[in-house]
């Protein structure tokens, strides 16, 4: 019996799938950074994982439509609507335990309009904390009226 489970272990252990644990060393440690703004922390669950058991693209996305629209609702001092997602990348795949924070920038205040670049860094493994950049993103929100019509962003 025990003989039959080692057997099995070191066959699973054979598998491809088996030996996925990421290894840390490779990916060279960050600092979280200080020239931006932290605007949202969040831990994905379970439900949020996709069938190779990383974390769902399409989450990560929506987190970071959340995330980059703090900084443009407080310039446009109101409502505010996504018109477009420049740019998406995913660096690093998101593990489930990992601790997510979406650190953001303003790169440009239009007539209408707010661009944001936001950054999402990943802390990881606790007990020797490394940190990585998973995801980084530009989105640009437009100030809309009760209409849902582009207004100009008020002064200061
Ligand atoms: C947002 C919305 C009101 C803008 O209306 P519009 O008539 O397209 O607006 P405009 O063409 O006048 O552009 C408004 C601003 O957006 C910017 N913009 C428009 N399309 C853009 C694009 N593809 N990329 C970057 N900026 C863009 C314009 O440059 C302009 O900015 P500025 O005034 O600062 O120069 C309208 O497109 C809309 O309702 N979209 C749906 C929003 C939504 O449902 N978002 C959630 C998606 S799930």
């Amino acid at each position: 019996m025990v003989k039959e489970s080692t057997a099995l272990t070191a066959s699973l252990r054979n598998m491809p799938e088996i030996e996925r644990e990421p290894d840390l060393s490779s990916i060279a440690p960050l600092q979280l950074p200080n020239d931006r703004q932290l605007v949202m922390r969040v831990m994905p669950m379970p439900a949020d994982a996709n069938g190779n058991g990383d974390i769902f693209g399409g989450w990560i996305m929506a987190q970071v439509d959340l995330a980059g629209a703090v900084l443009p609702a407080r310039i446009a001092k109101g409502r505010i609507a996504t018109v477009a997602v420049n740019q998406f990348v995913f660096k690093q795949p998101v593990s489930m335990g990992d601790l997510l924070s979406f650190y953001a920038k303003v790169e440009r205040i239009g007539k209408t309009s707010v661009t944001v670049n936001v950054e999402v860094f990943a802390e990881r493994n606790p007990a020797k904390l490394h940190v990585v950049k998973v995801t980084e993103a530009n989105l640009t929100y437009v100030a809309i009226d009760h209409a849902g019509r582009p207004r100009p962003i008020p002064a200061a």
